[in-house]
């Protein structure tokens, strides 16, 4: 009498048994990625649902921001730590070196295929330039941050935060070096750039072009980086403490040498001139950068235009001068580069042959 309810009973038991097996399996073959949170807009609240500006950058933890995209769970298995909350304007070496040794351990473990790190927007391209530099792994790392804060109308944080660990846990990202995912593009850490105070569609690569785009689910890939990047480059910083002193200054119609003098006296070890057109230098500013040389200050001849080459004795004789050009890169990335070149040499040779490559 008993005997067909039981039997019922045990197939339905069996049937829930079978589907719970079948998707924690299909869970298992997801990707394993892991988000380091550090601040930002995207863990930023507003007043209101309107507030786009004026708004509190740094406030939302990162379990909130996963638990937010329920969606994450459909396509890879994530974790979250908080690195540091800050507002990335605020952003220095101590943070750049904590995040990159972490960055570093969770690569080296076989358990971790991919790593999101969410950002405020105004320093992203210089962090994303740094790991790109310095990160020792073909996996995937994928910096992301958002232009509206999470309590807006349209945050962009939750798709850009969806897009960039798609991106982080597929096959196409492996090897392509640090990459910047938001407003559904996916853009190089060495060209990207900040290109709109305000506008979701900030982040571009000028000229040179972005690699491509998150659509559909899935990154689509165009482009890679010819430059060297990641496990190819020389510079290692897990034994740093500290990264050395390197500034910029800018120039522009009536620039005096005050700025330089100032740098090089508060101790800056290299020196990055973001000059006008094609780095030119102007007169009151070239006796001061040419004395810092000589008393042993590295200079890197920039361009505050942002795109194309400062040629090698263009508008200065570097040869004489003893100075490096920047190539293609903008000022605030130049100067990335240079503060890693210094841990390893002061040859300005060397250093030159380094901003050839990466
Ligand atoms: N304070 C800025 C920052 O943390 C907000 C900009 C943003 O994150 O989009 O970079």
């Amino acid at each position: 009498m008993y005997l067909k309810p039981m039997r019922t009973l045990f197939a339905l038991f069996l049937c829930l048994f079978a589907l719970a097996a079948q998707a924690q399996t299909a869970t298992a073959k997801l990707p394993r990625v892991v988000i380091l949170a550090t601040g930002g807009t995207i863990a930023g609240t507003g007043a209101t649902s309107t507030t786009t500006v004026g708004y509190t950058a740094a406030t939302v933890g990162v379990d909130a921001l996963i638990k937010a995209v329920p969606e994450l769970q459909k396509v890879a298995q994530v974790s979250g730590e908080q690195v540091f909350q800050i507002a990335s304007e605020n952003m220095g070496n101590e943070q750049w070196l904590l995040l990159a040794k972490r960055v570093n351990a969770l690569l080296a473990k076989p358990d971790v295929d991919g790593i999101v790190i969410t950002h405020g927007t105004d320093t992203i391209e210089e962090t994303a330039y740094f790991l790109n530099l310095v990160v020792k792994s073909r996996k995937p790392v994928v910096v992301v941050g958002a232009m509206r804060p999470s309590t807006a109308i349209s945050a962009d944080g939750p798709i850009n935060l969806y897009n960039a660990v798609l991106t982080a846990g597929s096959q196409e990202a492996v090897g392509k070096g640090v990459l910047v995912v938001l407003n559904d593009q996916i853009n190089a850490a060495r060209e990207v750039t900040k290109t709109n105070t305000v506008t979701t569609d900030t982040f571009k690569s000028p000229e040179l072009g972005m690699l491509g785009y998150v659509v559909g689910n899935q990154p689509h890939f165009y482009r890679a980086s010819t430059r060297k990047h990641t496990l190819e480059t020389e510079f290692d910083v897990s034994n740093l403490t500290a990264l050395p002193q390197v500034d910029i200054a800018y120039s522009y119609a009536n620039v005096g040498p005050a700025a330089i003098n100032a740098l090089v006296a508060a101790g800056a070890k290299g020196l990055v001139h973001a000059g006008v057109g094609d780095g030119s230098l102007p007169t009151k500013v070239r006796p001061a950068l040419s004395s810092a040389r000589k008393n042993g200050v590295v200079i890197v001849r920039s361009s505050r235009v942002g795109q194309g080459i400062v040629a090698r004795n263009g508008e200065a004789n570097d040869d004489e001068l003893d100075f490096v050009v920047s190539d293609t890169l903008n000022p605030q990335k130049a100067r990335i580069l240079l503060m890693l070149a210094l841990t390893k040499t002061t040859s300005t040779k060397d250093i030159q042959r380094m901003f050839s490559t990466y």
